[in-house]
């Protein structure tokens, strides 16, 4: 006898292995993410993420509509304005691209859950998420913005708020702006840990937000560094974050796993833009099996210690009954 120990008896039959199954994926805690515009005519097709468009509102309550009878409840909205200028303007505008479709969406289909993006990239002209000074990015200035544009979601309808900017000091800010105003139910899902990612190229295409000099590494985080992810989070939940957010997922499992273990309240991972295309570039041509791919990586999100995940795959998962 060479072994008393095998393991392979718990790999026998599909089976057996679904009982022994460690981590189990609530497909229910998927949240899918919707590019509305103030501009697209019906439905504009992303080149850089095949299957996912920029939407006209109309076009966009006809997505969640059909998505909620798929069984999915969470949508995440980033908008695309018609104007960009050097304040983010339409960013908290009441009449803005995102608080139209909030308010067209709730009164429409109350069920669904609209968490809101809560940024100025899309909506500034130089394309970065803060005022811009001298080449700089100014950190204070721009949290009344923040505040005024996570205001402006609450009063809309919005269900969550979710700030991306990585700015210090705005999950305090927005709670306060957000209190002040009634809002003291609202939920703030905080991009916590958000690093400067290569991940993010095609949502920047999707929401013609890249930055047009420079890049973000001045507030977002660098990826050599987990420490700071500890420091990242625990400064937010203590300025009011109800869940914290480990942004991209997929080189980021480690991080996902940290998190998890240091917090109380709920971890969200996004898998992002880039790790959706790079599923959907290695299916395309014939490198892999794109179900499969997605599904692993999804799973390991979760077993990673995710308790819900954004992603681009969600429609499919559900429409084609992945995982
Ligand atoms: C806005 C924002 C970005 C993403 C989410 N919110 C882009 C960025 O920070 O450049 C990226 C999402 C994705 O890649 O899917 N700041």
């Amino acid at each position: 006898m060479y072994t008393d120990i095998r393991p392979r008896r718990l790999r026998a039959s599909a089976a057996i292995r679904n009982l022994a199954a460690e981590t189990s994926v609530d497909k229910r805690r998927l949240i899918m993410p919707h590019f509305v515009s103030e501009t697209a005519a019906g439905r504009e097709p992303i080149a850089s993420m095949p299957g996912i468009d920029r939407v006209s509102i109309d076009e966009l309550l006809r997505d969640v509509e059909s998505d909620l009878k798929l069984g999915i409840s969470y949508v995440l909205l980033f908008g695309i304005p018609a104007v960009k200028d050097d304040s983010a303007s339409s960013a908290y505008d009441d009449n803005g691209i995102v608080q139209k479709a909030v308010r067209a969406l709730k009164e429409r289909m109350p069920e669904a859950c609209v968490i809101t993006d809560v940024c100025l990239c899309e909506y500034m002209a130089h394309g970065h998420c803060g005022i811009v000074k001298d080449g700089r990015v100014l950190n204070d200035p721009t949290l009344e913005l923040l505040a005024d544009t996570a205001l402006s979601h609450a009063a809309a309808g919005a269900d969550m708020v979710a700030p991306s900017d990585m700015m210090d000091g705005r999950v305090a800010a927005i709670r306060d702006a957000l209190d002040e105003n009634g809002f003291l139910d609202m939920p703030i899902l905080s991009y916590a840990a958000k690093y400067a990612s290569a991940f993010y190229g095609p949502f920047r295409d999707a929401a013609g937000s890249a930055p047009r000099f420079g890049d973000r590494r001045s507030y977002q985080m660098d990826y050599r560094n987990a420490l700071e992810a500890e420091k990242e989070v625990l400064l937010d939940i203590d300025e009011g974050a109800d869940i914290v957010m480990v942004k991209p997922a997929l080189s980021y499992l480690d991080i996902i796993r940290r998190v998890r273990e240091i917090v109380n309240v709920p971890v969200c991972a996004y898998n992002v833009s880039g790790e959706y295309s790079m599923v959907k570039a290695a299916a395309k041509s014939g490198y892999a099996d794109e179900r499969m791919l997605a599904t692993e990586i999804l799973t390991s999100i979760f077993r990673a210690g995710a308790d819900m995940v954004i992603s681009y795959h969600t429609r499919e998962v559900f429409r084609e009954g992945w995982l």
